[in-house]
């Protein structure tokens, strides 16, 4: 949800952490700061707004070469100045910023008011920033140590100390942290994309792990002070792969990158002669496909729409019961886990914590679980017993898409490994391969012919509330292209089964609410015109998301038609149109597309 950034080395810090702060502000936008340590101690600056606020805010000359920076997303207090982090202790030596929840912070800012602490925020945060300056402990980490021993919940912290400028100790527990290996500098954040500019070479702290990073080196550690020896590994995101790359918004380059991000998805993971894939990251045997009675998705948001889109899959090419779950539920709901269930959990980040909760419940209870996740060394990818990453590349909008598409290749994969080792046969095997190989350049149609689904944009972004319908396999489909249209037109969008009309929705039908309808080509076609007829006649109006065969008779409706693929894998092209509807009417209404209100791009706190 927020971002952390933090430098120490031969350079300005300032610099280096705005720009860091740039890079994360796409996981929380409510308000930023820095804390430098210079010749006058630490100077702290904050502001309720974006980033650029910050910048203008910040005095010419601001020297000194070690800092901390955040950028907040509102949990605990509103977003005011007050309430930003760096948050300083009283003695203003010590300086915090903190990802997550303190869920004692009440007892504990309670206890500091009894000891004569005067509280300057509303934050969970401010709690740890005077726990370190009161510790009585003689190095900034055992400070660190003490602090967080206190504190329940979870949390990724950088802390400086004026008294001890030449490190910065950072600790993890349910929240990100990397730090970054540079020379004679180093770097700490929260997401790797604050990093990439600056160095390839990353060390992933695990949770309960402590790090005091100096200039030339840093140490890792526990709570009981025992070193940990994590060495730095190599990532391989190139710092252009952040750029907006002369596109106006993030969503709009990560739309257009789908075909390559299919192509590499894809990319040594299918075999043509024997119609399977290749998965060997799953580290599955075929004995092991061959067991699981049971497939159960775990994701959030739209991760959770594509669990249900490969739902779906699994079950119409292994025949294997298969159902998605919101993870944010499931793990709240004392889940019965088995044995003979393949548990998959799905997630861009790889650090939405109900996903993160969710692997864990079913791991403590002893199900096999893995990941398809795409950002590399994330908490979910490290936490599944194995897995596929989605390989498509740093996705900086709030509003996912490549990595959706992804994630609906992926079941497919998976889908085909498990029907292969039953009882999908080769011929079809070899036309499920054959049709994953073509869709990157079915997709490059879609999105060539944007300007047709733009027209249609109008009438969505006009109305105050749509209707999305799909029927079985169109029914995910059609509840992503309602998330991700309400998600950045802040228009009401709700999906329904088409199916589902007749029970209730209709009754809202007239012709200021449109429909975006659903039809593909198959055996449910004809009920799906004659769901579109009713809505006609009731005034509404209706854009279907279609294939070419489809007859519409004298069904007098706008279409977008979208190459036809198998039968099993349409619903990966049909959403594609979807994402281009809720971008274009974004654009109409004038909204921020890449930071959508109230939303952050990977929500890391319950
Ligand atoms: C929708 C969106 C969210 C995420 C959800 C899960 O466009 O971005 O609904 O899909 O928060 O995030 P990840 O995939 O990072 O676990």
């Amino acid at each position: 949800m927020c971002g952390i950034v933090g430098y120490i080395g031969g350079q300005n810090a300032a610099p280096i952490l705005i720009e860091g702060l740039t890079r994360l502000e796409y996981r929380g936008y409510d308000s930023a700061g820095i804390s430098v340590l210079g010749g006058k101690g630490a100077q702290v600056h904050r502001i309720v707004g974006r980033v650029r606020n910050l910048t203008a805010a910040l005095p010419k000359r601001l020297a000194g070469k070690v800092g901390i920076g955040h950028t907040r997303w509102a949990t605990h207090g509103p977003a005011t100045e007050a309430n930003a982090h760096p948050h300083v202790s009283e003695d203003g030596r010590i300086s915090v910023v903190h990802n997550g929840i303190i869920d004692n912070a009440d007892a504990l800012r309670e206890q500091l008011t009894q000891a004569g602490v005067t509280l300057s925020s509303e934050t969970d945060t401010e709690v740890l920033a005077h726990l370190i300056a009161r510790s009585g402990a003689k190095t900034l980490e055992d400070a660190v140590v003490e602090a967080v021993s206190r504190v329940t919940g979870t949390y990724a912290i950088a802390v400086t100390d004026t008294e001890h400028p030449d490190r910065v100790v950072v600790a993890r527990n349910g929240s990100p942290l990397i730090i970054g290996v540079g020379d004679r500098e180093m770097f700490v954040a929260s997401d790797l994309s604050a990093l990439v500019r600056h160095t390839s070479q990353v060390v992933h702290l695990d949770d309960g792990e402590f790090a005091s990073v100096s200039a030339t080196g840093y140490r890792t550690f526990t709570v009981d002070e025992s070193d940990t020896g994590k060495a730095a590994t190599a990532i391989d995101i190139q710092a252009d792969d952040l750029d907006l790359g002369g596109h106006q918004h993030y969503m709009y380059k990560e739309i257009q990158e789908q075909p390559e991000c299919l192509e590499r998805m894809i990319r040594g993971r299918l075999d043509d002669r024997f119609g399977v894939s290749r998965l060997d990251g799953l580290n599955l045997t075929p004995r092991d496909l061959r067991g699981f009675a049971r497939v159960k998705i775990l994701g959030c948001g739209s991760a959770y729409y594509a669990g249900q889109i490969g739902a779906t899959m699994i079950e119409d090419l292994a025949r294997v019961p298969a159902d998605a779950e919101a993870a944010s539920e499931f793990r709240y709901r004392n889940p019965i886990i088995e044995a003979d269930t393949l548990y998959i959990a799905v997630s861009q980040s790889g650090e939405t914590a109900d996903t993160a909760f969710a692997v864990e419940e079913v791991k403590r209870k002893g199900g096999r679980v893995v990941g398809l996740v795409n950002v590399v060394g994330s908490t979910i990818a490290r936490a599944c017993d194995g897995g596929l990453y989605l390989h498509a590349g740093p996705e900086i909008a709030v509003a996912s898409t490549k990595a959706l598409t992804n994630m609906a290749v992926g079941f497919a994969m998976i889908a085909l490994a498990l029907g292969r080792v039953r009882d999908l046969s080769n011929a079809d095997g070899q036309r499920i391969v054959a049709a994953l190989r073509a869709l990157p350049k079915q997709v490059a149609a879609i999105v060539e012919a944007e300007s047709q689904i733009a027209e249609h944009a109008k009438i969505c972004a006009d109305a105050r509330s749509l209707f999305f319908i799909g029927r079985v396999r169109g029914f995910p489909v059609a509840r992503e292209g309602a998330q991700k249209f309400k998600e950045i037109s802040y228009r009401h969008a709700e999906a329904y089964q088409t199916s589902e009309l007749k029970h209730g929705p209709l009754a809202l039908i007239d012709e200021e609410l449109p429909t975006v309808a659903i039809v593909p080509s198959d055996d449910l076609a004809d009920r799906n015109l004659a769901a579109m007829q009713q809505i006609k006649a009731r005034k509404g109006q209706v854009l279907a998301i279609t294939h070419d065969d489809v007859d519409f008779g004298d069904l007098d409706v706008p279409r977008f038609v979208v190459p036809r693929s198998e039968p099993e894998l349409d619903p990966i092209l049909l959403t594609i149109p979807l994402q281009l509807l809720a971008y274009h009417a974004a654009l109409i209404l004038g909204h921020d597309i890449d930071k959508p209100r109230n939303l952050a791009k990977s929500v890391t706190v319950e």
